[in-house]
């Protein structure tokens, strides 16, 4: 099949989240089975060493925005067989700081941005002069291309044959705009309606890409599952009700060569299920990197991930000081709103020796942590799939994590009689948490049952082996859905 994959990130090129690695590990999969994909995304503010890296085409579109048109240019280059990534270009919209916003918030004209977005990439598709079969979006920043796809672009030979597949990563940010917005679609106003594109007087594009994909997937079955109810459905549960034919789920994976604790060039020494300890290595030297005292004998927690209040940093943070009163040092990883920065920094400062902060995300940091950390911390509100559970298995540390989403699916709950991966709880508040980490504790203080959990958890198989056919029959039912709806 040829696969147009749009996406607002593609690791390295740009990160926000783990739609990032998603991005390009799951195109490279696609690729290694004998499809092409042809992975388009926005040119954003990049490294000069990753834009060495890039060609230019000879080739401009030009993007009807409104009455204007905007001019584009396009890079490429090779990611692997089969797989190339392009990206648009367009530096008044995308060479910023951030890509969704910057420390005081969301861009103000990013419905301008994914409009532009959108629609430059199905311009790409017509320019390369290609048939596609399927064309795969991402999240409300690419909603609009399926509503593209059936109306201004609805005969377009090309597209003809192509079914659509829109993947929510999270169902919590729908780019919702006012309808002033609306001119800038290009769309007519018969789109302006419940049926369509509008939500409570507003646009919503992750809706237009809800109703108009041939078919919608999720990242884990009980996500799937949650978004259905009115609790969980951010208000698009009736449509994603109305779509119920139409609904997948499949759990991400991870690329199982670079998260490869035998082979991985980031950690000072490399371990196996079969022989663990060098990881005591790997514990030893991240605490030194994070500045804390030589006390490998101490069990040691990690945070890894936006500090966001959907991660859960509201009760991480009330957890904190009762957590390392109990022995429980902790290190922290990740970039997110100000006022969580803030309060740890002032946290460190009261507790050197048992927390240790990096703000910020480093992909090679990233391994060092979760092959130095004995558990990994998860205490989300929400959580689609979740990426660093797997890592984390995968590396012999416990996931302790809320009982929602994909937690569910891929972290089961130890108890004595019923050996899992991980420990889990269900209320999302701060004692229900520590329970979970007393479990944890009590069972890290017998080591060969602990040593049992992470044997269970290094066993998994989250590799894109699995996942990949799975997307391949996504994309069989979109197009036969196309052809026949
Ligand atoms: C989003 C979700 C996360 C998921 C990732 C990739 O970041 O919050 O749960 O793993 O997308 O699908």
């Amino acid at each position: 099949m040829r696969i147009l994959y749009i996406t607002p990130e593609v690791w390295p090129y740009a990160r926000v989240g783990g739609l990032a690695e998603v991005s390009h590990d799951l195109p490279l999969a696609l690729g290694s089975r004998g499809h092409t994909v042809d992975v388009i995304t926005p040119r954003c503010r990049l490294e000069p060493e990753l834009e060495e890296r890039l060609e230019r085409l000879p080739l401009d579109l030009e993007v009807p925005v409104s009455w204007r048109r905007h001019r584009a240019e396009v890079f490429r280059l090779a990611l692997g067989p089969g797989v190339t990534l392009y990206l648009i270009c367009h530096d008044h919209l995308f060479d910023r700081e951030g890509l969704y916003g910057n420390a005081y918030g969301d861009y103000e004209d990013n419905a301008e941005r994914f409009i532009f977005f959108s629609r430059a990439a199905v311009e790409l598709g017509l320019a390369l002069e290609q048939k596609i079969d399927v064309v795969h979006v991402h999240d409300w920043t690419t909603g609009l291309v399926p509503l593209y796809l059936k109306s201004i672009y609805a005969d377009q030979r090309l597209y003809a044959e192509a079914g659509t597949l829109m993947t929510v990563h999270n169902l919590g940010a729908q780019g919702i705009f006012w309808h002033y917005d609306m001119p800038l679609t290009g769309l007519g106003w018969e789109y302006f309606t419940p049926e369509s594109i509008e939500f409570y007087g507003k646009i919503n594009f992750l809706k237009a890409g809800l109703v108009f994909a041939d078919m919608v997937s999720t990242v884990s079955p009980n996500y799937l599952k949650e978004i259905l109810t009115q609790e969980m459905g951010c208000g698009l549960e009736g449509v994603l009700l109305s779509r119920r034919d139409r609904l997948g789920a499949v759990i991400n994976g991870l690329d199982y060569q670079s998260w490869n604790p035998l082979a991985d060039p980031h950690l000072p020494a490399n371990f196996s299920a079969a022989d663990l300890a060098p990881k005591a290595l790997c514990k030893a030297k991240l605490r030194e990197e994070f500045g804390l005292p030589e006390a490998n004998d101490r069990p040691l927690a990690a945070f890894v991930g936006r500090l966001v209040d959907r991660r859960g940093m509201d009760i991480l943070l009330q957890a904190l000081e009762p957590m390392l009163e109990k022995g429980l040092d902790l290190i922290v990883m990740g970039y997110g709103e100000d006022h969580y920065h803030n309060s740890l920094q002032e946290l460190r400062r009261r507790h050197p020796d048992g927390l240790g902060v990096a703000v910020g995300y480093e992909m090679d940091m990233a391994h060092r942590v979760m092959a130095g950390a004995d558990m990994l911390l998860m205490p989300s509100r929400y959580e689609p799939c979740g990426l660093h559970q797997l890592q984390a298995m995968r590396y012999g540390t416990v996931p302790v994590a809320r009982s929602t989403g994909g937690l569910v699916d891929t972290v089961s709950d130890h108890t004595p009689e019923r050996p899992g991966v991980g420990f889990r709880f269900d209320l999302y508040e701060a004692p229900a948490f520590l329970e979970a980490i007393d479990r944890a504790l009590t069972v890290y203080r017998r080591p060969p049952e602990w040593r049992g959990l992470i044997l269970r958890g290094m066993a998994q198989n989250f590799s894109w082996d699995q996942a990949a056919p799975q997307y391949e029959e996504l994309y069989q039912r979109a197009r036969a859905l196309r052809v026949k709806p």
